[in-house]
């Protein structure tokens, strides 16, 4: 499948420019993406803060200097290129302003970088002012909080841009390990005859944080660990971990797969969803008194495909645990035979992939301890990544995709949807919660989630204890 590849957009509109999510991480990638050349068009931050440009451009500084610092010359030309419209998004005279100030710009990028209920109004009123022409449109996630609003917020897109110009943002999709996943997968030709039911016995994957919701108690506990990171970050490593080969480096190719991957794991029972709450999460500011949101979660999931058919997928995430981290394990089956170590054959191959905070692989096998005796012990062949100092975040990786109209990194109105479809059956209240102590790995309950003999795995290359 071939993908008509959109021009270069030519000028970067960001809605929310007085916001925490422009502070905390637009900011910081815009002067990045100057610094490294990327960014060269005007940037339009909108908002309806009573501000002027000047007080927009102290908000930048004070937001590059609390996260990775002023860079004097790419912070100089950030301010020359930036522009700034004050007004509300239900009246018409800001876009007419905003259609103004785009001037000769004919592939303007619009950011949404505002709260999802706020979507449907600015983008009906781009496309009736005649901001949407000919451009695209960058939205963060939530997408949508079950699968109606998600279709909802799809039809709302759909009705002004067209799918190829809509660039949803899952920031775990910009991450060099997430990538690194797909590459290894398909640049090697020894994983692909393993990788299936014949030989995985189990796929574990882990995304723990030892701190809580971090001042976000408002809207965390609108949303839940499900909803927050479930739904979005972990079913789109796994696809990237399940999925079948694209036919090609191309953004449909590799789109498309996932989606299939995501479109065959059968939708959650509550049998298979464990949810846990730290003690104490009600004492959080924004947090409702008898709030029964999960700050914890953990799921198995079954992928319904001739390749994975059987083989047990958990997924556990959750705040205030023991370490901070994320890592995928994959086990293989037992040798059919145990020829050595009969009485202690010891654990089972493993590929590891750690993709936070550090990025390693690990292969575990088993090796011959030097001596007269066949006995063996567990070894790991490990690579490791060290960060790059000047390595792209997320999102400045992210943003510099969509302005070059690079849609692959972006998750498509398919996997979204499909996504839904795995945990629309447990969200909410469908099964209990479990109170677990701050700093352990959540409520015991999550144990009857394993198969007889197994164990949850506890993140290596997090230097979890
Ligand atoms: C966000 C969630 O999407 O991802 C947060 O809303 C979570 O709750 C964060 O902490 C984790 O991302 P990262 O990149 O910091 O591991």
């Amino acid at each position: 499948m071939t993908t008509t590849k959109l021009p270069p957009a030519d000028a970067l509109v960001f809605f929310g420019a007085t916001g925490d999510l422009a502070y905390k991480q637009i900011f910081p990638a815009l002067q990045s993406m100057i610094r490294h050349g990327h960014l060269d068009v005007p940037v339009i931050g909108v908002a309806r803060a009573g501000w002027t440009l000047d007080d927009l451009k102290r908000r930048a500084h004070d937001s590059l200097t609390e996260h990775g610092g002023v860079d004097d010359e790419a912070f100089g030309k950030l301010m020359d290129q930036l522009a700034y419209i004050d007004g509300d998004y239900a009246d018409a005279a800001t876009f007419r302003a905003l259609r103004d100030r785009l001037g000769r710009a004919q592939h303007p990028l619009h950011y949404l970088a505002i709260p999802p209920t706020l979507f449907g109004t600015v983008v009906e009123a781009l496309g009736s002012s005649g901001c949407a022409d000919g451009a695209r449109v960058v939205i963060e996630k939530p997408f949508g909080r079950d699968l109606a609003s998600a279709q909802e917020l799809n039809r709302t897109l759909g009705s002004v841009f067209p799918e190829s110009c809509i660039f949803r943002i899952d920031h775990y999709l910009g991450k060099e390990p997430v990538e690194n996943l797909l590459y290894f997968r398909f640049a090697n030709a020894f994983l692909e005859p393993i990788w299936n039911r014949g030989y995985v016995r189990s796929i574990q994957i882990t995304m723990a944080e030892s701190f809580g919701v971090a001042g976000r108690g408002a809207f965390y506990d609108e949303a839940g660990a499900i909803r927050d990171v479930i739904q979005n970050h972990m079913l789109q490593v796994l696809a990237l971990l399940t999925m079948t080969a694209p036919s090609e480096h191309a953004p449909d190719a590799i789109r498309a797969e996932k989606g299939r991957l995501l479109s065959a794991i059968d939708p959650l029972r509550p049998e298979d969803v464990v949810r846990g709450q730290f003690a104490g999460y009600h004492d959080e500011p924004g947090v409702a008194a008898d709030s029964t949101v999960e700050t914890f979660a953990a799921v198995r999931l079954h992928i319904d495909t001739w390749r994975w058919a059987g083989v047990p997928v958990l997924i556990r995430a959750g705040k205030c645990l023991p370490t901070t981290g994320t890592e995928v394990l994959v086990e293989l089956h037992h040798p059919p035979i145990p020829v050595f170590d009969r009485e202690h054959p010891g654990d089972p191959n493993t590929l590891r992939f750690t993709l936070s905070p550090q990025v390693e692989m690990g292969l575990g096998a088993r090796a011959k301890v030097p001596g007269e005796k066949m006995v063996g012990e567990n070894v790991e062949l490990v690579a490791r990544h060290e960060h790059q100092p000047d390595e792209m975040p997320p999102y400045e990786r992210l943003l510099g995709d969509a302005m070059r109209g690079d849609p692959t990194l972006f998750a498509r109105e398919d996997s979204v949807e499909a996504a839904w479809r795995v945990v629309e059956p447990i969200l909410g209240d469908a099964t209990p919660v479990h109170e677990y102590e701050r700093g352990t790995w959540g409520p015991a309950e999550a144990d009857r989630l394993l198969g007889r003999g197994d164990r949850w795995h506890v993140p290596k290359g997090t230097g979890a204890p």
